[in-house]
């Protein structure tokens, strides 16, 4: 088992294998699953990783539970959701469960060789806190939302609370949602039928307090590193890791970069 770390060259080396595998999918991506080009980001870092055990907390349709089970077809998989109900992919490789990750001993588990891979949009640092009480190390959040974006708090809203500390407060709490926010989440909640008041989906209570100014020391001071997976185009003003002039070669890659929300690998001291 690997930490992640690749240069973009190397990234970008897979990307046509990837898309032979992407069209072989069970089927297409829809709202409420991973987008392809974080489907790629999650194969790259899976792959190099290569973990022994792979705990995917938030399931939806099953597409994620797919393209973990292809990236890392060696690896023992165990999936959660509260909600089995939605999933279109079902394999019989993997272990499910509807429980919260923070609600089982996991203690027979090699949690140095067990990557813990979250698409479940609840309180990023909760869920850190939570892993490094339960020993896990490998840590990937699929959507890293940026300030002003975002149903939950993410790793971001907490790493810009040192610099902007009113604008991180206000991803965490939802009363002050930008108003394009919470269209957003109100759309969402209709259309997923769930809750329609805050969240998209059953959050954390700490989603809900008040964002502690001291959190972002606390995050540096319990993380060995931090890689956020570079987007395939430029997106929100990082760069990608394929100039714009190849746009027409990779025309679903660039179309998701307008709308992109980063997806990171953790390493917890
Ligand atoms: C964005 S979707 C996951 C998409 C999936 N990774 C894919 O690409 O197809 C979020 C999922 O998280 C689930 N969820 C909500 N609360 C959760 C929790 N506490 N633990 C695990 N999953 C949760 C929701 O039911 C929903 O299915």
């Amino acid at each position: 088992m690997n930490d992640f770390s690749l240069s973009n060259v190397d990234i970008a080396k897979d990307l046509e294998e990837f898309l032979a595998v992407y069209q072989s999918k069970p089927f297409e991506a829809g709202n409420g699953g991973m987008t392809s080009s974080h489907m790629y980001a999650s194969w790259v870092m899976l792959r190099h990783i290569d973990p022994e055990y792979i705990i995917e907390c938030g399931i939806w349709r099953g597409l994620g539970t797919w393209l973990i089970e292809t990236a890392c077809p060696n690896a023992k998989i165990i999936s959660l959701d509260p909600n089995l109900s939605k999933r279109k992919f079902v394999s019989d490789k993997v272990t499910y469960h509807y429980a919260d990750f923070s609600e089982y001993d996991w203690s027979g588990l090699d949690v140095d060789n067990t990557v813990v891979f979250f698409d479940d949009h609840q309180d990023a640092l909760t869920r850190l806190m939570q892993c490094k009480w339960l020993g896990f190390k490998h840590v990937i959040f699929e959507d890293n939302y940026r300030v002003g974006d975002g149903d939950f708090s993410s790793l971001e809203h907490i790493k810009a609370a040192k610099l902007d500390f009113a604008d991180a407060e206000i991803c965490r709490n939802y009363s002050k949602f930008s108003e394009k926010v919470k269209r957003k989440l109100k759309r969402y909640a209709i259309k997923f039928g769930l809750r329609k008041d805050k969240s998209v989906i059953p959050q954390f209570k700490r989603n809900h307090e008040q964002l502690f100014i001291h959190d972002n020391e606390f995050l540096n001071r319990n993380l060995e590193s931090f890689c956020e997976f570079p987007p395939i185009f430029a997106a929100n003003g990082k760069e990608g890791i394929l100039s714009e002039d190849r746009q027409a070669d990779y025309p679903e890659f660039f179309k998701e970069s307008s709308d992109y929300n980063f997806i990171s690998y953790l390493k917890i001291k």
